[in-house]
Formats: structure tokens, C-alpha cells, sequence
């Protein structure tokens, strides 16, 4: 393939996250997404959750075409001159490590806020991994067809809570009942809505100019008049866009809408193919892999296993960073030094189904994995590269896990180690205890361990409640100051799945205090796989 058509390919791509808080409106906003990228041909049959079944029974058949489950961890679609790969983040009660790692992979995020409720917590928690890298980020005030906050109150928050400057692209014309479109500032037009057309693409009507009469005559003088006094003051008070800060992570188009009725969601696309950025260059230890590069490289962010018992397979889940991918190809696993053949990877196209024969930088593909894959896994085509940046997060809960067979404590560990891993779940061996800790991020991952233990290791295994707050990994270059923090503080340590020195506190006040003790320890909150 020359150089051109590589870099024509990588260029059009676009891979994002959605980041948001539960029911903020993720689903339906990925419904119209898929709506607008024609992979799916219509939504919402039903409105409310019914709209969503559509799109999930879509993916379902997918799901057993495959015989894996893949259910919309990766959408692929067109739109504009792009091909955008929007990655799932799992919220609800799958929130997992896969969500914060699955925003390593990307290199946009859009964020989705309740504009009736303004920025919760996971979504706080959330822009944290994203600041990570610094990844730009997008917004949409969502559910503009009811109340909602005043919309100058919400940037402030978002800029004072998330510490990211805002800038606004569209502006909402009333809300709820009164909801009447937005004013598109960039654009220089006001773009009415109609309530009752979320199912479809809309043929909005659409007026030029702010102060074209037609506008006074189709939302009614007063209105009009108060949305260009509005504006005046927003624009006075607010950022102006700038593609630079974007892209550095330190300001924010902002565009409002509602996703239930599909209304708002294709101005911020537009924004999305135009602004966000191409496949970009990531670091490794030795150099930094550009996109365009005509050698194949890529890493592991995730791993997925099929709940499904007769089904023992696992994908990973390996974003390209350059070059092309073809069937058949065969690739350097880096961390064991051998050549391996993937001759059936996964890829993501929605719509037309068919399994693409190859994928570009920037795209996902899911290798099946039989145990020889983790998290953090770099790929090539044949050089000695390892991508830096994929870490494992603290968990947030956890619980100790006790066999109620006793014989079988050797397998629990083994099978423990081994889902640690593949980054399903980490666990942690307190020094002065035989006692096994397990650490999530979210509670699923608790059922999901024991429910593997038994299918794959054959282990009986249940939980007791412990008092452990967070987990921090201990870092400290002076080796005579680690020692020593290491002998007062050991009925408080701990090794990880990959034997890595831990500190467990069981308040986070304790853990405020030893650290203000130890200020030449290091204790992180992440860790480099
Ligand atoms: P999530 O994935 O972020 O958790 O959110 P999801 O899309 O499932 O949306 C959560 C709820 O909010 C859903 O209602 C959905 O219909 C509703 N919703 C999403 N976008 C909008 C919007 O723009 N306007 C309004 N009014 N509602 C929106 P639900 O839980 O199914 O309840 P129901 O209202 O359908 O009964």
C-alpha cells in the first residue's frame, strides 16, 4: 500500500469514548450516533428504553453471528468524510477498569451531561482518567426538552469543577415545554425543533442570520429578542473556540440538545469529524510510533471474556496505533518475543456487518486469546516497541475471598493471578495475613470472578466484607526510605497479581496521614502495566 493511501486512511479516522454519568443519556445518544452513521435505519419504535432495546437487539445478532461477545464494544461508521470507531464505556453496574482503561484508547472523549442535573460524580471521576493524556473533549447538554439549569450556570460548573474552559457552539433557544432549537453561533443560524421526531433524521427548519426577521415571526418577538440579548452576554462572558486548546485538553465546544429527540446530536458529529483528532502518535519506551507509519503496531486495552461457559474464549481488544492490519498477517507479541499468527481478528464495521478484511491506525480489532494475551500487550511487525500508558487504576471496592473448599487454595491464587492479569479484576496478598483481597472498580466484577473461578478453575469460592478504603501502589526511588517505610507500615502492605508493593488503607484519612508522613514515598493511584 503507498504511503498516500495509508495516510488517506488514517486521516479520516476519528475513535472516541463517551464519558457521562449513569442516565445521563449514553445509550440514547449512541442510538441517534448509529442513527446518523446509517448503522442502524431507524430508532426509538418504542420511546424511552424500548428505542434502546432496538439498538441493543441490532448488536445481539451480531453477538451471535460471532458466537462471542462483542455487544457494541466497538461501532465503526461513516460520517461526514470520516470513519468514526466510537469505543463503549461501561456504566451502570458493568462499570469496570475496562472503562477507564477503554479511555486510554481513544483520542477524543464526548462528554454527555444531564443539563437538568449538571456534572455528577462519575463523570467527575471520569474526566480525571481523561486528563491522563489529555485528551480532547467534546460536550452535550443533553435533555434540553426538559427543564433544565441556566445554561450559563452549567458552563461555569463544568469549568470550575472539571477545570476545563468552555466554549459554546450552539446555544439553546428555551427549554423543556418552551424548547424551540439552537442557535448555532459558528454557523450564524437558529435550527428549530420539533418534538416527536427522535426516531428519525430530522429535516430541521433553519434560519440565517440572528437578526433575520423570519426569526421573530417563528419563535415570536419577544423571545427572539431575549435570545440576542442572551447571546450577546454569553459571548462576552464565555471562550471563544479555539482548535489549539482543544486539542490540548484545556477547553471544551460545548453544544446543546436533546438525544431523546434526536435534536442537537449531528451539530456536535460535525464537530466531532471536523475538530477531534486523527490517530495520534504514541509514546513507547524508546520512541514515539506515528500513525502513518507503514509498519503495523498496536496494544491490548482490554480483555473480554464470553460469560458464557461452553464458550472459552476471550478477545482482546488491541488498538491499532499505525499502519495496516490484513487477515492473515502475522504479528511480534513483544512481551513473549514470538511470532504469532492472527489469521481470524475481529473488526468492528456496523451496518453492513460483513467482517472487514483489514483495519488502519486508529481502528480496534479483537485478537482471540486462549491466555497468552494481557492488558498492556504491545503488538508489531517485528520491532522491539512496548506502548507506554496503559495502566491499571486503584480500585475502589473490595472484599476478601475465601474458598469453601480449603484444598483448592492453590487454584484460587492461580485463577486470582490469572484474572488479574487479564485485568478483570486485581487482587491483593497482605503481607502479615494469608487472607486474599480482591479490588474492583465496579461491583459486577466481584460476580464475574467467582462465576469464572468456578467455570474455569474450579473453585468454590465466596466473599466476606473487609475494611479496605483504596489500594496505592508504593513507589519510593531511595531504597533506605522505603525499607523504613516499609517496617512501620507493615501490617498496611501488601503485594498485588504482579507481586508490586502495595499500600492498603482502610480509611482514606489514613491514607492522607501516612502519606503526609511519608513524603518521599510515592503512593499512586495508577499503575504502568
Ligand atoms: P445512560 O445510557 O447514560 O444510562 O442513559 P440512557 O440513554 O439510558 O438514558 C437514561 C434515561 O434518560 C432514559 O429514560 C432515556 O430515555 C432518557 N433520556 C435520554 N436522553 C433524553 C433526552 O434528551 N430527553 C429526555 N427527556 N430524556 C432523555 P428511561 O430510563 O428509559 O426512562 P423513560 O423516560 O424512557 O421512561
Amino acid at each position: 500500500m503507498s504511503n498516500t493511501l495509508l495516510q488517506q486512511e488514517v486521516d479520516k479516522r476519528r475513535t472516541f469514548a463517551i464519558i457521562s454519568h449513569p442516565d445521563a443519556g449514553k445509550t440514547t445518544i449512541t442510538e441517534k450516533v448509529l442513527l446518523f452513521g446509517r448503522a442502524i435505519q431507524t430508532a426509538g419504535t418504542v420511546k424511552g428504553r424500548g428505542s434502546n432495546q432496538h439498538a441493543k437487539s441490532d448488536w445481539m445478532d451480531m453477538e451471535k453471528e460471532r458466537g462471542i461477545s462483542v455487544t457494541t464494544s466497538v461501532m465503526q461508521f461513516p460520517y461526514n468524510d470520516c470513519l468514526v470507531n466510537l469505543l463503549d464505556t461501561p456504566g451502570h453496574e458493568d462499570f469496570s477498569e475496562d472503562t477507564y482503561r477503554t479511555l486510554t484508547a481513544v483520542d477524543s472523549c464526548l462528554m454527555v451531561i444531564d443539563a437538568a442535573k449538571g456534572v455528577e460524580d462519575r463523570t467527575r471521576k471520569l474526566m480525571e482518567v481523561t486528563r491522563l493524556r489529555d485528551t480532547p473533549i467534546i460536550t452535550f447538554m443533553n435533555k434540553l426538552d426538559r427543564d433544565i439549569r441556566d445554561p450559563m450556570e452549567l458552563l461555569d460548573e463544568v469549568e470550575s469543577e472539571l477545570n476545563i474552559a468552555c466554549a459554546p457552539v450552539s446555544w439553546p433557544i428555551g427549554c423543556g415545554k418552551g424548547f424551540q432549537g439552537v442557535y448555532h453561533i459558528h454557523r450564524d443560524e437558529s435550527i428549530l425543533y420539533q418534538s416527536g421526531q427522535g426516531h428519525t433524521i430530522q429535516d430541521a427548519r433553519i434560519i440565517k442570520g440572528l437578526n433575520n426577521p423570519e426569526l421573530d415571526e417563528a419563535i415570536g418577538a419577544d423571545i427572539a429578542q431575549d435570545l440576542r440579548d442572551e447571546l450577546e452576554l454569553v459571548m462576552g462572558a464565555s471562550h471563544a473556540f479555539d482548535h489549539e486548546l482543544f486539542l490540548s485538553g484545556e477547553l471544551t465546544p460545548v453544544f446543546f440538545g436533546t438525544a431523546l429527540g434526536n435534536f442537537g446530536v449531528d451539530h456536535m458529529l460535525d464537530g466531532l469529524t471536523e475538530w477531534a483528532p486523527k490517530p495520534m502518535a504514541r509514546p513507547t519506551h524508546d520512541r514515539e510510533v506515528k500513525a502513518d507509519e507503514e509498519k503495523f503496531s498496536g496494544f491490548v486495552f482490554k480483555i473480554q471474556a464470553n460469560m458464557d461457559p461452553r464458550h472459552r474464549d476471550r478477545i482482546a481488544f488491541m488498538r491499532i496505533v499505525s499502519g495496516k492490519y490484513q487477515q492473515g498477517m502475522k504479528l511480534r507479541h513483544v512481551r513473549l518475543g514470538k511470532q504469532i499468527n492472527i489469521s481470524d481478528a475481529v473488526t468492528f464495521m456496523a451496518g453492513d456487518r460483513s467482517r472487514a478484511e483489514d483495519a488502519f491506525a486508529g481502528d480496534i480489532i479483537g485478537l482471540h486469546n486462549h491466555g497468552t494475551i494481557q492488558i498492556g500487550d504491545t503488538f508489531t511487525q517485528g520491532e522491539d516497541l512496548k506502548f507506554a500508558g496503559i495502566p491499571n487504576f486503584a480500585p475502589e471496592l473490595f472484599r476478601r475471598i475465601r474458598l469453601k473448599d480449603p484444598l483448592r487454595q492453590k487454584q484460587l491464587l492461580k485463577g486470582l493471578i490469572q484474572l488479574s492479569e487479564e485485568g478483570a479484576v486485581q487482587v491483593f496478598r497482605p503481607l502479615q495475613s494469608n487472607d486474599l483481597i480482591v479490588g474492583a472498580v465496579g461491583v459486577l466484577q466481584f460476580d464475574m470472578v467467582v462465576a469464572r473461578l468456578k467455570a474455569e478453575y474450579n473453585v468454590d469460592a465466596l466473599y466476606e466484607p473487609i475494611n479496605v478504603a483504596t489500594a496505592r501502589w508504593v513507589e519510593c526511588d531511595d531504597e533506605k526510605k522505603l525499607d523504613e517505610f516499609q517496617r512501620k507500615n507493615q501490617a498496611n502492605l501488601a503485594l498485588d497479581g504482579g507481586d508490586n508493593l502495595t499500600y492498603i488503607a482502610p480509611t482514606m484519612v489514613n491514607l492522607n496521614l501516612t502519606q503526609e508522613r511519608f513524603p518521599d514515598i510515592d503512593l499512586r493511584a495508577t499503575r504502568e502495566h
